[in-house]
């Protein structure tokens, strides 16, 4: 028999963390996929919020689209190449991240988890991944800032000149580095899913509010009360530069000033002002990614707004090569749809360097607080990282459209 070759010396075996299962809060142990905190979390959240955060625009069509168009792609993997050293940490504006997956803006995430921006960006943080606090929230900037240094901020442009000097001029007076600027609000969604649960911003105060909040008890103790007893009653805090209305009220109403005058010449007055990283979120055509670059923004985030916006939107996944193609050296990255680490590889292998996510986060903040979101983000790296083995890849770097195939009916053009 000939001698074969022998093979190099197998590299030290990488520490396997004990089971993480053990240790896990009860409420987590049965929680294996990011899927699984929808069906905890709408068992402790009232309807309203829980549809607040679960719903989508009109019929739902760009929800389900981002989670489809996932599914019609698949992977051609490489086998017997040695991956005991892949990596899928990314870096993004000079800084490492530990996973191409960070944690999107949410709305109001402090209703649904108690101090819900503060346990997003603390749990990312610990994680050494992104996050991004949103504007449309009842904790101040300053207090997130403060517990999470890393996080970045995205802003609802208010509608005339001044506002929005005053409030870039507070973002970068709190210390934030990056600022992301989300431009598919116009106007506001028509979201007849909050109309049907009783949601509304701010909350009417309502015998049908009561007994929402009556019935899911540990909401009522652990968020709700638990806030007004140490934090008084949440107001929006960061829309402007000044504090808006409560989150409780049945007289208020939330300023909603005219937006859809805003136009590339107001992205050019912030990028004259913002000297940190400037990103713009909600972008879905070529033509504006290239405006985008034109107008010196440093990164964009291709984004239906999970849904959210204007319903009948493509899943960003279909645009996103064209996309990349037009942004030239700006960095691209994605949300919308995000629930699996083959989702994160395929996002970047059609030009993402990075990817959010939004909803499973929120849950599991509400499920579990940050050892939840800190679960969640366990749960989507070892995918990543299992994933990126089985592809036979070293690194995020190394994927490109070459791993995919389309998923589907044989001989289906593409
Ligand atoms: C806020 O961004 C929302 O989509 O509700």
């Amino acid at each position: 028999m000939s001698s074969l070759p022998t093979p190099a010396a197998a590299p030290a075996p990488t520490p396997v963390p004990a089971p993480a299962a053990t240790r896990l809060p009860r409420v987590l142990r049965g929680i294996l996929s990011l899927d699984d905190f929808e069906a905890a979390a709408r068992r402790r959240l009232p309807r309203p919020i829980y549809g607040y955060v679960a719903g989508a625009a009109e019929n739902n069509h760009s929800r389900d689209d981002n989670r489809a168009a996932f599914a019609e792609l698949g992977f051609v993997p490489r086998v017997l190449v040695d991956v005991s050293r892949r990596d899928q940490s990314v870096e993004l504006f000079g800084r490492r991240y530990a996973t191409p997956f960070g944690i999107a803006p949410m709305g109001i995430s402090a209703l649904s988890a108690y101090r819900g921006d503060i346990v997003l960006a603390r749990a990312a943080q610990a994680a050494g991944i992104g996050a991004i606090m949103s504007g449309s929230s009842l904790i101040p900037l300053e207090a997130v800032h403060e517990a999470a240094p890393g996080t970045w901020f995205q802003a609802y442009l208010p509608g005339d000149p001044a506002r929005i000097d005053a409030l870039i001029e507070r973002v970068a007076r709190a210390g934030y580095r990056t600022l992301v600027l989300t431009v598919d609000i116009p106007v506001s969604a028509n979201r007849e899913n909050n109309v049907r649960t009783g949601f509304s911003t701010p909350l009417k105060p309502s015998l049908r509010l009561a007994w929402d909040g009556l019935t899911h008890p540990a909401w009522l103790a652990g968020t709700f009360l638990r806030t007004l007893a140490r934090h008084g009653m949440p107001h929006f805090e960061n829309s402007f530069a000044t504090r808006g209305a409560p989150i409780l009220s049945a007289n208020v109403l939330r300023d909603f000033s005219a937006r859809d005058h805003l136009n590339w010449a107001h992205v050019a007055r912030i990028r004259r002002a913002w000297k940190g990283e400037l990103v713009i979120k909600g972008i879905m055509s070529p033509a504006d990614a290239a405006l985008a670059r034109q107008h010196g923004v440093d990164g964009i985030i291709v984004s239906n707004h999970g849904g959210r916006q204007l319903d009948g939107t493509v899943s960003p996944l279909r645009v996103l090569p064209d996309v990349a193609e037009a942004a030239g050296g700006m960095v691209v990255m994605m949300d919308s749809g995000i629930r699996r680490g083959a989702d994160v590889l395929k996002a970047l292998a059609l030009g993402a360097r990075y990817v959010f996510v939004g909803r499973p986060m929120n849950y599991a903040a509400a499920v579990a607080g940050e050892a939840g979101v800190a679960h969640a983000i366990r749960l989507l790296r070892d995918e990543v990282d299992r994933n990126l083995a089985m592809l036979g890849l070293l690194s995020c770097a190394a994927l490109d459209v070459g791993v995919l195939r389309p998923m589907g009916p044989m001989g289906a053009a593409r």
